[in-house]
């Protein structure tokens, strides 16, 4: 009682999942789907490092019902990357300018980033910065992201 059939579409690929309505997006890809580039810092919204999009928008995942993806498409950070394994240019432009250190924010720092160029706000530094301001890094690899972004936005 109290289970409900979950359709998920991630990466491409429909899933379906038996959990509660009340399960978050960022539980049902680590725990159910066992996707767990996501990562779960701090589970109230505050840190970016579960973002990932949602018909192509940003969502921190930890703040997002499952149930309410159901019909929309999903994409992570294992969704990125071509199949051959060729990464994503901003993958790519991370790992060029050492975008990251301990890694743990890098997934959700990364969708951030693509959300960033594709919804437009890549436009300056200040610009990246502002949008970026939402996903914590404790390494303070700041200047790094900035600039893998600026360089991959083209
Ligand atoms: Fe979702 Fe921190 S885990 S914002």
């Amino acid at each position: 009682e109290g289970v409900s059939t979950i359709s998920l579409k991630v990466n491409g690929t429909v899933r379906a999942i038996r959990a509660e309505p009340r399960v978050t997006l960022l539980d049902a890809l680590r725990e159910y789907l066992d996707l767990t580039g996501s990562k779960k810092g701090c589970d109230h919204g505050q840190c970016g490092a579960c973002t990932v999009l949602v018909d192509g928008k940003r969502v921190n995942s930890c703040l997002t019902l499952a149930i309410m993806t159901q019909g929309k498409e999903v994409t992570t950070i294992e969704g990125l990357a071509k199949e051959g394994g060729e990464l994503h240019p901003m993958q790519a432009a991370f790992l060029k300018h050492d975008g990251f250190q301990c890694g743990y924010c890098t997934p959700g720092q990364i969708m951030s980033a693509v959300a960033c160029v594709q919804e437009g706000h890549a436009g300056s530094e200040a610009e990246v910065r502002e949008w970026m301001s939402g996903n914590l890094c404790r390494c303070s690899a700041y200047p790094n992201i900035t600039a893998a972004i600026l360089e991959a936005k083209g």
